[in-house]
């Protein structure tokens, strides 16, 4: 069994006999992953010290010399000279602790009124806040790069699959602006998660509120939230605002993992649309020419470690009575894991998009392989009085012949294809074409290079 510590450093050891298990210790600490709350937890100890100063629950030296002993706090963290204790447990006791060694009694008179139940959900909503606001910007980079190259393949002709099989045409930056749409929608529902994070729990103190005369509304003003966290058990024990930031943050790696899977496909031999900047792949050290797709692939790997921190949040409430239980201790690194990994695969993602170089040709050579206008052909033959079942099936049976003789139905002659029908005109040259087909698609959020461009103005307009 592990030796025991002096239990004298903390804050709440008087009513102990004997001292913590060391084991205990670095079991229940947190300081070692939540000090990089540091700053936002002075942020909501100065709101709340110059809160209790106006209510005259402290005196004005009190906050005086609490505001001289953050200063030093803040420039010790910023020159890496603060000394993390692990004995003194959390971020929160860490900063308390050295704040009442630099300014004596005044630092012991910062907690009135107020809990570490309260006081780290509100570090934790003030670094979700800013954390969500970085990714905000991240992912408005991510769709300005994607945006560019869309615009400038808004005309570049490729293969659109289902089932992984070519189906119809469509244009490159068609395709791009997909993504676009998808991380559009992941920029709302993070704004929407914002929203619920930005409420304010002090002021709910261990469970039940407080007897002193907090105003909790001028603590909200200080620190920008916008509103106030209405019942004081829910403040403190609930993290759903972190669970909907991971359920969102999911939905991004998803759409990366996606967009990782694409980047993989088309990179390879079999199909070579695109080839990534060499700064983000890696050689083989076996096979000399290997040049492999390294953060894409790892992008995709990551997805299941940031599902994976969504399961371990959702698990980790599920079983939770009112109020606050230690087990919420357990949100931190799941939290910051997913943050770390988001911006930085987002960060990378924008760039890396930007240096996509694009063989055309390729793309164009792929899409003349699957039949790819066969629907245009049948369209075609609707427009000329077949109904589109009967259209369908003489269709068919051209690609089938097409297939058995080796070809492309966009390489069969006009007499081939009259042969096919009698309704079939000369006209069939123009919609039989892969930019004829690509130019059809005229509804609005069609792959039509003029629908492709109205979107991208759209979309930066917004
Ligand atoms: N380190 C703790 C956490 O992250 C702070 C709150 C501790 N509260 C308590 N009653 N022990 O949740």
């Amino acid at each position: 069994m592990s030796s025991s510590l002096d239990r004298k450093q903390q804050a709440w050891s008087a009513l102990f006999s004997e001292p913590v298990d060391q084991l205990v210790q670095r079991y229940t600490a947190s300081v070692g992953f939540d000090k990089r709350l540091a700053p936002f937890d002075i942020m909501g100890s100065l709101a709340h010290a110059r809160m209790l100063a106006a209510q005259g629950i402290i005196n004005a030296q009190d906050l005086a010399d609490i505001e001289r002993g953050m200063l030093q706090i803040e420039q010790e963290l910023a020159a890496g000279a603060f000394a993390w204790k692990l004995e003194l447990e959390d971020v929160h006791l860490n900063i308390e602790a050295r704040l009442t060694q630099l300014v004596g009694d005044a630092g012991k008179r910062l907690h009135t009124g107020r809990s570490r139940n309260d006081q780290v959900a509100t570090d934790i909503r003030l670094w979700l806040r800013a954390t969500i606001d970085s990714i905000q910007d991240r992912l408005g980079a991510l769709r300005e790069a994607l945006l560019d190259v869309a615009e400038a393949h808004a005309d570049t002709i490729m293969p659109g699959f289902t089932h992984l099989q070519v189906a119809q045409p469509v244009t490159f930056g068609h395709h791009l602006l997909a993504y676009v749409e998808m991380f559009g929608r992941d920029a709302e529902r993070m704004t929407d998660c914002r929203r619920r994070t930005n409420r304010l729990p002090l002021g709910a103190a261990a469970l039940a509120g407080t007897s002193y005369p907090l105003d909790r509304d001028m603590v909200a003003r200080a620190l920008g939230f916008d509103s106030i966290c209405a019942n004081s058990l829910d403040a403190v024990s609930d993290r759903d605002f972190a669970i909907e930031f991971c359920a969102a943050a999911s939905l991004i790696m998803v759409h990366i993992s996606r967009l990782s899977e694409e980047l993989i496909l088309w990179m390879s031999q079999a199909y070579g649309f695109i080839t990534l900047p060499d700064r983000y792949c890696t050689g083989s050290s076996i096979m000399p020419q290997k040049k492999n797709p390294d953060v894409p692939e790892l992008a995709r790997g990551k997805t299941g470690r940031v599902v994976g921190h969504l399961q371990a949040l959702l698990m980790l409430m599920k079983g939770q009575p009112l109020a606050y239980n230690k087990d919420n201790q357990e949100d931190k690194e799941p939290l910051f894991d997913t943050a770390d990994t988001i911006l930085d695969t987002l960060t990378l993602f924008a760039d890396m998009v930007r240096g996509i170089e694009v063989n055309a040709p390729a793309m164009e050579v792929a899409a003349r392989k699957g039949h790819a206008t066969a629907t245009d052909l049948a369209d075609y033959l609707v427009k000329k009085g077949l109904a589109f079942r009967d259209a369908h099936e003489v269709v068919a049976r051209a690609v089938r012949a097409c297939a058995e003789s080796g070809r492309d139905l966009s390489a069969l002659s006009l007499d081939a294809l009259r042969e096919m029908h009698p309704a079939v005109g000369p006209d069939v040259c123009d919609v039989l074409t892969l930019r004829g087909s690509a130019d059809s698609r005229q509804v609005i959020g069609g792959t039509a290079p003029s629908q492709v461009r109205a979107r991208i103005a759209a979309l930066r307009q917004c």
